[in-house]
Order: structure tokens, then sequence, then C-alpha cells
């Protein structure tokens, strides 16, 4: 069934829970459509996960779009958020529509998402006028990770958990249509939950949220430069894929493959003709 704005937001009404997955490419893409995975979101953390980055900081529009229209030739069903960028929001409202657009138009996307609370609440309603779906992201927002100082779990005193639940109120009133909260209180993402209207998206937020969300490689023991306390690990593919990366080339090596099975043939009148 294809997923939309309003069968995810009926899925919370319902109280059945939203599975979304980080993706970035085609064939994964139709790994997760043919799963049933409810939201995709190409997130800019494919700075850290393809591209290799430290940090969301250096990804830009073209690389957004790029792995955004791939995930789209893949994934059918799911419903498909793409990230905007560091600074394709932040500088304007204007640029804020024109780059939500541009994910739209070029990268296909079916909302698009901005981190931050009631300092972006401009940008949310110029982008919604434009009949583009908004997703928020409160909590710990990795494109400030420089600003916070590193990447620490957030909402935990009176006055943030305070600014938290104002600014999850106000990007609603703005026009969003759900909101992932990253790393905060289990207590506090529960609280914003049962506040709002719209799905609450938590990775590290516990259980309490609408759905959850994780970085596909995080989850499948792909990428473990850093491996956060809320990842659990589903399967370990990184081991399954080294395991065949080693046996292919121990294979290449002592010459079994390709053997005859993967070879093509011709007659051999006419490999005897050449000279
Ligand atoms: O970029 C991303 O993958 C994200 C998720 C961690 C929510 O924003």
């Amino acid at each position: 069934m294809k997923q939309t704005v309003s069968t995810i937001q009926q899925m919370k009404r319902d109280g059945k829970k939203i599975a979304m997955l980080t993706c970035y490419d085609y064939s994964t893409a139709r790994l997760m459509d043919e799963a049933g995975v409810d939201v995709i979101l190409v997130g800019d953390s494919l700075g850290n996960t393809i591209l290799g980055y430290e940090d969301t900081i250096s990804v830009t529009m073209e690389d957004m779009i790029h792995h955004s229209a791939a995930v789209a030739r893949g994934a059918k069903n799911p419903l498909l958020i793409c990230d905007m960028p560091f600074l394709s929001y932040q500088t304007s409202v204007y640029d804020a529509v024109v780059n939500a657009g541009r994910l739209m138009k070029e990268g296909r996307a079916q909302m698009v998402k901005l981190e931050g609370g009631q300092e972006v609440c401009p940008q949310i309603e110029a982008i919604v006028k434009a009949s583009i779906p908004v997703c928020a992201h409160l909590g710990l927002t990795p494109q400030s990770v420089h600003a916070y100082g590193g990447y620490k779990v957030q909402g935990k005193t009176e006055a943030a958990a305070q600014k938290l639940l104002d600014d999850a109120r106000a990007v609603e009133a703005a026009g969003a249509s759900m909101v992932v909260l990253e790393c905060v209180p289990e207590k506090l993402a529960q609280k914003v939950t049962e506040l709002l209207e719209i799905p609450t998206i938590g990775i590290g937020a516990g259980a309490g949220c609408d759905g959850q969300v994780l970085v596909y490689q995080d989850m499948l023991g792909m990428f473990t430069d850093y491996v956060p306390k809320f990842v659990k690990q589903f399967a370990n593919v990184g081991e399954v894929m080294k395991n065949a990366f080693a046996a292919y080339m121990d294979e290449v090596k002592n010459g079994s493959f390709p053997d005859e099975s993967r070879s093509y043939k011709m007659d051999e009148n006419v490999i005897e003709k050449l000279y």
C-alpha cells in the first residue's frame, strides 16, 4: 500500500507504530519497499555513512538530490522524506522554499525534513504554503554539532525540556506533519508524543514515540565507526559482507572463480580461424 502523509498520520490515531529507516540508494530502497517499511528517510547522515565525513555539515543539495532520486526509483510504497542539508534553509525563508522545492522536483521526495524549533517556524510555514509537507527534527540536531560541542542527549534539565516542548508545539502550529525526536529522555519524548497530534518518530528517544527510525547501516552492523547506545544491530551484515569479499578474493587468486558455468562459449571453428 502506498504510504502518504495522511496514512502515516492515521497510523498515530489508530495506535499503530510507524517504522522508518534511512536509505541512500536504489537497490536498498527496493529491499526496504519489499520488506514493507512505512517511511524512508534520505538522511543527511549520508555524509557519514556514504561519503565518510565526520559530520553532516559538508553535505550539499546536489548530494541530497542525487541520493533521493535514486531511492525514489526503488521505493514505490514507502513515504519518501529527504533531509534539507546544512544552510539550505537556515539562511532565509526564500532559500528554504526554493531548496525544498528542488528536493521534490529533482529528488522526487514527498516530504522534506529540517532541523530546529521556533527559529525555523517561518521556513516551515512558507514550505508548507508551497504544498510541500514538512517533518521537523528536534532534540539532538546533528547540523548543530559544533554549537553543542558534541553529540549529547538533549532536554535533560527543566529549562531544556520545556524548550523542547515549546518547540514541538511551535513546529506543529507552523504546519509540520511529523517530528523526529533524536536523543531525548524517553519520558520527555512520551510527553511530546501525547501532546502533539502529528506523529513523533524517535531515534534514541524511547518506546513512547509513535514510530522509530534508525540509520540502516547501524541496524545492519555495517557502520561501526561509532555505535550509539540506542542502536540495535538486527543483523551483522558487515561481517557477512567482509566474509564474502574475502571468499571472492580467495577464489580469484586461486583461479576457481569464474568456473565453466559462469563463462560464455563460442564455436570452436570460429576461434580456430583467428590468426
Ligand atoms: O540524517 C539522518 O539520518 C537523520 C536521522 C538520524 C533521523 O536525521
